[in-house]
C-alpha cells in the first residue's frame, strides 16, 4: 500500500448525483449538487453526454454557483450524465482537480467520494504503460485504469469497471461513464454511501436520497461492494428516442455475483430541504425545533414501548458500563447523556472522541455497551470506534438522524431521532432531539432498573413534553438575542461558561460560534475558570455564561462574581423571573423554567441564535461556512 505524498488530491467527503431517463440530466443534476452542497463546496463539476454522443464536461473551483456561471451558455443537452461537488482534503480545492475527471482519450468520465490507498502505485503503472495524468487525484488513477482494462483486456464497459474495482483499495462511491455506451452509468461503493433513485423510466444516483425524493420515493440502498449498471437500453441520446426507455438496474457485487435489488420507500418531504422562506438553513432549523422535537418525542416513545424497547433494553440491562462515543455537537449530546444515564440508571459512563476512542488502547470488555452518536450516520470516526469496539466485545446502541445510513447499519440496535434533514453545516435541531432521545432514554431505562422512583419518572417524562412548547417561546425573545450578539460581533476572543447539566451547554455554544462566525471561543465548567482561564477575564473578552436554576446555582453565581470583580462583561442565559444573576449581568436573555436534566434542550437555542445573528453581523457564510463540511465521512 502506498502512503499519500502531500502533493496528492483526494475527493472524500463530496456529494455525488447520477441521471439517466427521460429529462434534461443538467437541471437534476445540478439541483442535486445544491442539495449535497452541505458535503462539501471546495469545487463542482458535471459530465453529458449529448444527442451526438459528444461527451460534455464543465467544472468550476467554489460552489455549484460558481459552477451554474461557468456552464451558462454551454451545450447542457443530453438526458444522461454525472456530477459532482468536492471537499478538498490534499492540495488546493482548484479547477484541476475538480470532477468528474476523464480518461486519457476522454471516452469516459468518473466522479468519485472516498479514497484509493494504493493510487501511487496503480498511478506509477500506468504512466509505465504511457498513459499521462493530468491531475493529481486518485480518482483520475480509477478512470485511467478502467479505460487501460477496456483497451488491453478487451473488457466491456462493466466488466472494466469491475476488474478495477477489484485492483483499487481503499473506500469509494464512483458513478461512471462511456460515451460509447449513452445509455448507461456503472456506479458502485465501498465505505462511502450511494443511493440509486428509481422513478418511472428514469434512474438517479445520490450520495443520499436528498437529490432523488422530488422525483421518486423508491430507492436502493447499495451495500458495501455493491455495483451497479443502470441502463436504459431504449434510450438513445443521439437520437433522441429517450421516451421509449425501459429502466433496468442490474446489482451486483463488485466480484460478479448478482443479487436482487431491495427497493425501499423513504420518506421526505421535499419542503424540508427547502429554505422555506428564512434567509438560511441554520434559521430555518433553529426555529423548527418546537416541531422537530414534537416528531422526535413521538417516534422515540414509540420505540422505547413498542417492540423495538424489549430487544433495546435486553441490550442494556447488561451493560457494566456505557462507553459512549461522538464528534463534535454529537460528543456534546453524549455529554449531557452522562450526566442523566449516571443520574437515573446508575450505570458508570464514559465519553469519547470517536477519533480518541479508535487509537487509543481502551478497556472494553464483553457486556460493555457503546452509545454511538450522529446525526449523518456517515461519520468516518465514529464509524470506526463502532467497528473497533464491536470486535471487543461490546455491543452496539446508535442514535441517529439520518435513516439507513451506515452507523446505524453497523450498529445492534437504532434509536432514529426522527428531525428529518439538517442542512446547515451548524448542527441544531440534531442536538436538540439527541439530548431528548437520550435523556428519555435515561428516564425509561432508570424506571425500568427502580433507580428513578414513579413520581420523578412520571413529573420528568411530562416536562419533556413540555420542552416543544418552551422552545417556541424561547424563540419568541430573538431580539434580546440579537442586541446580545451586537456586543458580541465586536470581539475577537470570548468564553462560555456552565456546570453541571450546562457545561456540555457552554461547549456547544462556543463550538457554534466559533464553527460560523470564526471568533475564538472557548467552553468552560464555570468552576475551572481560577484553575487558569481567569487569568484571560478583560473588557475584551466577553463571558457568555448559562445561569439556569439548578441544584449548584448558588456556586454557579459566585464564579460569575468573579468575573465581574475582574472587569468582565458577563452575558447570561437566565430563566424567567431571576433577579440575582440579572443584576450580575450586562445582557441577558430569559428562557421558561424546566427540570434541570432537561434545561439543556432548552437553554442551547439561544446560544444557537446567538451565534446565528453574529455571524449574520460579521457577514459571515452561516450554512456554509469555511473550510468545512457537514458530512464528516474523512478521518
Ligand atoms: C457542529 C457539527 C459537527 C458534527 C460532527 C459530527 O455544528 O455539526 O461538529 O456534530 O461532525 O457529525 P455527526 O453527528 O453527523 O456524526
Amino acid at each position: 500500500m502506498q502512503p499519500f505524498r502531500g502533493c496528492s488530491v483526494h475527493a472524500i467527503m463530496c456529494g455525488i448525483v447520477g441521471y439517466i431517463g427521460k429529462r434534461q440530466a443538467y437541471p437534476v443534476l445540478v439541483k442535486g449538487l445544491h442539495r449535497l452542497e452541505y458535503r462539501g463546496y471546495d469545487s463542482a463539476g458535471v459530465a453529458l453526454i449529448n444527442p451526438s454522443g459528444r461527451l460534455n464536461v464543465y467544472k468550476s473551483q467554489g460552489k455549484v454557483s460558481d459552477l451554474e456561471d461557468t456552464a451558462q451558455n454551454q451545450d447542457l443537452t443530453g438526458c444522461i450524465g454525472i456530477a459532482h461537488t468536492r471537499w478538498a482534503t490534499h492540495g488546493e480545492p482548484g479547477y484541476k482537480n475538480a470532477h468528474p475527471h476523464l480518461s486519457e482519450s476522454g471516452r469516459l468520465a468518473i466522479v468519485h467520494n472516498g479514497i484509493i490507498e494504493n493510487y501511487a502505485a496503480l498511478r506509477e503503472m500506468l504512466i509505465g504503460q504511457g498513459r499521462t495524468f493530468k491531475s493529481d487525484t486518485d480518482t483520475e488513477v480509477v478512470v485511467q485504469l478502467i479505460e487501460h482494462l477496456q483497451e488491453q483486456d478487451h473488457l466491456s464497459f462493466p466488466q472494466s469497471v469491475q476488474k478495477a474495482l477489484q485492483m483499487v483499495h481503499g473506500s469509494y462511491a464512483v458513478a461512471v461513464l462511456d460515451k460509447q455506451q449513452p445509455d448507461t452509468i456503472v456506479a458502485a461503493r465501498k465505505g462511502s454511501p450511494l443511493v440509486v433513485g428509481v422513478g418511472d423510466d428514469e434512474l438517479f444516483l445520490g450520495s443520499d436520497a436528498s437529490p432523488i425524493i422530488e422525483y421518486t420515493n423508491r430507492v436502493i440502498y447499495l451495500e458495501d461492494e455493491d455495483m451497479v449498471i443502470l441502463h436504459m437500453p431504449g434510450q438513445d441520446c443521439a437520437s433522441g428516442r429517450a421516451e421509449q426507455a425501459v429502466a433496468q438496474i442490474m446489482l451486483m457485487t463488485i466480484r460478479g455475483e448478482r443479487k436482487t435489488p431491495q427497493i425501499q420507500r423513504v420518506s421526505m418531504d421535499v419542503s424540508q430541504l427547502e429554505k422555506g422562506g428564512y434567509d438560511h438553513f441554520m434559521l430555518k432549523e433553529i426555529c423548527e425545533q418546537p416541531q422537530s422535537l414534537r416528531s422526535c418525542l413521538q417516534s422515540v416513545k414509540q420505540t422505547l414501548s413498542g417492540t423495538d424497547a424489549e430487544r433495546i433494553f435486553s441490550l442494556l440491562q447488561s451493560a457494566n458500563r456505557v462507553l459512549i462515543t461522538a464528534c463534535g455537537t454529537s460528543w456534546h449530546a453524549g455529554l449531557v447523556a452522562k450526566y442523566a444515564i449516571e443520574q437515573m440508571v446508575r450505570v458508570s459512563v464514559d465519553v469519547d472522541y470517536a477519533s480518541e476512542l479508535r487509537y487509543r488502547q481502551p478497556v472494553i470488555n464483553n457486556g460493555d455497551i457503546v452509545i454511538a452518536i450522529s446525526q449523518s450516520g456517515e461519520t468516518a470516526d465514529t464509524l470506526a470506534a463502532i467497528d473497533m469496539a464491536k470486535k471487543q466485545g461490546a455491543r452496539v446502541l446508535s442514535i441517529c438522524n439520518v435513516i439507513g445510513s451506515s452507523i446505524p447499519r453497523a450498529s445492534d440496535e437504532v434509536i432514529y431521532t426522527m428531525v428529518g434533514p439538517e442542512i446547515g453545516v451548524a448542527s441544531t435541531k440534531a442536538f436538540t432531539a439527541q439530548v431528548t432521545v437520550l435523556t428519555m432514554l435515561a428516564l425509561v431505562w432508570g424506571h425500568r432498573r427502580n433507580t428513578l422512583d414513579d413520581e420523578h419518572y412520571t413529573y420528568l417524562m411530562q416536562e419533556l413534553d413540555s420542552l416543544p412548547d418552551k422552545i417556541a417561546q424561547v424563540l419568541d425573545h430573538k431580539e434580546a438575542v440579537r442586541q446580545m450578539a451586537q456586543t458580541l460581533s465586536f470581539a475577537s476572543s470570548c468564553l462560555y461558561i456552565g456546570r453541571s447539566y450546562n457545561y456540555p451547554v457552554a461547549l456547544e455554544g462556543a463550538l457554534k460560534l466559533k464553527e460560523i462566525s470564526y471568533i475564538h471561543a472557548e467552553g468552560y465548567p464555570a468552576a475551572e475558570m481560577k484553575h487558569g482561564p481567569i487569568a484571560l477575564i478583560s473588557q475584551e473578552m466577553p463571558v457568555v455564561t448559562v445561569a439556569t436554576s439548578s441544584d449548584i446555582y448558588d456556586k454557579l453565581v459566585s464564579n460569575i462574581q468573579e468575573i465581574r470583580a475582574r472587569q468582565g462583561r458577563v452575558m447570561a442565559v437566565v430563566n424567567e423571573g431571576d433577579t440575582e444573576v440579572e443584576r450580575l449581568a450586562d445582557v441577558f436573555v430569559e428562557v421558561p423554567r424546566v427540570a434541570e436534566c432537561l434545561s439543556p434542550i432548552v437553554n442551547i437555542v439561544p446560544l444557537q441564535l446567538l451565534s446565528y445573528y453574529v455571524a449574520c453581523l460579521k457577514g459571515c457564510d452561516v450554512d456554509q461556512p469555511r473550510n468545512l463540511a457537514k458530512s464528516v465521512t474523512v478521518e
